[in-house]
C-alpha cells in the first residue's frame, strides 16, 4: 500500500531490492540492465523501477543520502511492501592504505556513532552486522565471475563534512576499511523486521591519495559492481 513517501502499489515492488544512493543511477540501472521495467515511484524525485534481470523480478529503489533518508525508504520497503532482501550498491571513501580506487567492498559490518538504532528501537550498539547468508551468496557469485571483492567493516557517518579527525586512527581503532553514510540505518531496519540486508561499495575516493579516475573508468567499474549484485540476486 502506498505510504507518504512511496506511491507504488503493493504488487509493484519486488521482494528483492537494489538500492543505489542516487535516483539517476536507479534509472541508469533499469535502462541498461532490466527488461520490461516500469517506473514505480517518483515521489520527491526518488525514481524507482521494477523489471526483470534475466528471469528475476527486481526493484531498483534509490536511498538518497544519509541514514535518515535510507532509514525511511528501507523501513517502508521492508514493513509496507514485504521486501525480503535489500542490497545497497553505493560508493565509499577509502581509509585503508591497501585499497585502490574502484575496489569493491562487501560490507560485513557497519560501525556508527549515529543515533539511528537508538531512535528506532533503543538498539544502542555501535556496530551492526550485514546479513551473512546474503554475503555468502555475493562472495560465491564474485568467485564464479572472477571478480575481486574485499570484505570488511565500514564506518557510517552522519556528517559528510566532519571536523578534522585522524582517519588512520579511526580505521585502526574501529576496524573499518572506509566511510559511507547509509548502511547503519539499512542494517538496523533489516534487524528490526528480521529481513536481510548488505552492501556493495565501490571505493570512489582515497583519503591517502589525490588519484582520480576518468568518468569512463568509473562507469565501467560501477557496471561491474551492479552486475555482481544483479547476478547474486538470481541465487536468492
Ligand atoms: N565520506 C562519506 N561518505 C562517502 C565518502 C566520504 O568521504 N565518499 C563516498 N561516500
Amino acid at each position: 500500500m502506498a505510504t507518504v513517501h512511496i506511491e507504488s502499489k503493493s504488487n509493484e515492488i519486488a521482494p528483492i531490492v537494489l538500492m543505489p544512493g542516487d535516483p539517476k543511477r536507479s534509472e541508469y540501472i533499469a535502462k541498461i540492465f532490466l527488461k520490461d521495467y516500469k517506473l514505480v515511484n517518483s515521489v520527491r524525485g526518488m525514481m524507482a523501477y521494477t523489471g526483470y534481470y534475466k528471469d528475476r523480478l527486481i526493484t531498483i529503489f534509490p536511498s538518497g543520502m544519509g541514514c535518515p533518508s535510507m532509514g525511511i525508504y528501507s523501513y517502508e520497503l521492508f514493513k509496507e511492501y514485504g521486501v525480503e532482501d535489500i542490497i545497497r550498491i553505493g560508493s565509499c571513501g577509502g581509509y585503508d592504505s591497501r585499497l585502490k580506487l574502484n575496489d569493491v567492498i562487501l560490507v560485513t559490518g557497519s560501525y556508527s556513532e549515529s543515533s539511528y538504532g537508538i531512535m528506532l528501537d533503543n538498539y544502542n550498539k555501535k556496530i551492526i552486522k550485514a546479513d551473512n547468508s546474503l554475503n555468502n551468496i555475493i562472495e560465491s557469485t564474485a568467485k564464479d565471475k572472477n571478480k575481486k571483492i574485499i570484505k570488511g567493516n565500514i564506518y557510517c557517518s552522519d556528517a559528510f563534512y566532519e571536523k578534522e579527525y585522524d582517519y588512520k586512527k579511526r580505521c585502526a581503532e574501529k576496524d573499518v576499511l572506509g566511510i559511507e553514510m547509509e548502511t547503519f540505518a539499512l542494517f538496523n531496519n533489516a534487524r528490526l523486521f528480521d529481513k536481510r540486508a548488505t552492501a556493495l561499495l565501490t571505493v570512489s575516493d582515497l583519503f591517502f591519495s589525490e588519484e582520480k579516475l576518468t568518468s569512463e573508468e568509473r562507469e565501467k567499474k560501477l557496471n561491474d559492481m551492479i552486475v555482481l549484485a544483479l547476478e547474486s540476486c538470481l541465487k536468492l
